[in-house]
């Protein structure tokens, strides 16, 4: 419990005076949290006194016009927020008799609630002991105990929650709460952190290994590609096909049907305009098929790819030099495996 004392008396003696800390009414501390994940406390606060202001309370704010709670929010941005306040505000009055959820499981059950917001208001307003982790207690957590799995990978979220909820003093989980963020937003401060006046520098094990600066660690998501292929299965009345060899990527050296890549989905009047189906089938006689009913979805770690497999009857021709009969032979991405499962050729 050393560590929360320690904070706690910290807390006491250097908290800020702000007005949601002079409540412990839910309706009260849900708008405060909600604000505060969207801004700062300098200027959340001005967007909470209008907001209480306008809305003293829950049936105030049921009563009103999405328009207006958008209205009180803008320049905060992410208006999903304040539609989802909206929404629960009237699922509270009308569902629930204006009774609000009393536990950090029923918190839960309110739009825009999740794990950060149902553990403060339960902690704070009911003193369930339940461990809030936001961005400054990941920081707090990870520097003090040296921790460096990621923050933002599966296993880190666990880790810290885990680790919180061991730290946590239940007999005082809201102040216990509190102090750890407010600690984390004045005293560990993501640039710059006062180590120096820090009640906890002489057992942080950040400071000793002198890697504060490294802590947390964040894990970059990789941007999600969207990747639009179109396979031209050439099927000629001899019972032939064209396949080419891959020279790139993840799937070098693999066989596939020849491949139009587009920026979008396309249809077939925008497929046999391609340059490629252009010259692939210059001087014969095409029909054209897509074989899916829909685009085959293939995820890969950051791409996912959209395929159609375009089924091109067409006359006989040198070009089309591979005899269906001999189709298995080569080596071919899943993507394309799972077609050959599925197509029957002449
Ligand atoms: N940041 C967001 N909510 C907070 C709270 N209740 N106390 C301190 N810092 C916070």
């Amino acid at each position: 419990m050393e560590f929360s004392n320690i904070l706690v008396q910290w807390y006491l003696q250097n908290k800020r005076d702000l007005p949601w800390r002079e409540t412990i009414n839910p309706y009260n501390i849900w708008l405060s949290e909600i604000i505060l994940q969207q801004t700062r406390v300098d200027q959340g606060m001005a967007y909470y006194l209008k907001f209480v202001a306008h809305f003293p309370t829950v049936f105030e704010l049921a009563n009103a016009s999405e328009e207006q709670v958008l209205k009180l929010w803008q320049g905060l941005g992410y208006y999903s927020r304040a539609r989802n306040l909206h929404y629960s505000a009237k699922y509270i009055v009308n569902k629930l008799q204006g009774k609000f959820p009393s536990s950090y499981i029923e918190l839960l059950k309110l739009k825009g609630v999740g794990d950060y917001t149902a553990s403060a208001i339960a902690s704070i307003c009911y003193n369930e002991s339940t461990a809030v982790v936001d961005g400054n207690v990941y920081r707090v957590l990870a520097r003090y105990f040296g921790i460096a799995t990621p923050i933002n990978s599966t296993n880190g979220i666990k880790e810290f929650k885990l680790l919180a909820e061991t730290l946590l003093n239940p007999a005082i989980s809201g102040t216990h709460n509190q102090a750890v963020m407010e600690f984390g937003a004045r005293m560990c401060k993501p640039q710059n952190p006062d180590c120096e006046n820090c009640p906890l520098n002489i057992s942080c094990v950040s400071l000793e290994k002198k890697i504060i600066k490294n802590l947390p660690v964040k894990e970059k998501k990789l941007k999600i590609k969207n990747r639009f292929f179109n396979y031209l299965v050439v099927q000629t009345c001899d019972n032939k096909t064209i396949i080419e060899k891959r020279h790139e990527g993840i799937w070098l050296n693999l066989y596939q049907f020849p491949l139009i890549e587009t920026k979008h989905e396309i249809d077939e009047k925008q497929l046999v305009h391609t340059d490629k189906f252009e010259a692939l089938f210059a001087n014969l006689n095409t029909s054209v098929q897509l074989f899916n009913m829909e685009q085959v979805v293939h995820k890969l770690s950051h791409q996912h790819i959209f395929a159609n497999f375009w089924i091109v009857k067409t006359s006989k021709s040198d070009k089309f030099n591979i005899n269906w009969s001999e189709i298995r032979r080569f080596p071919v991405p899943i993507l394309i495996d799972n077609f050959l499962n599925e197509y029957k050729s002449n």
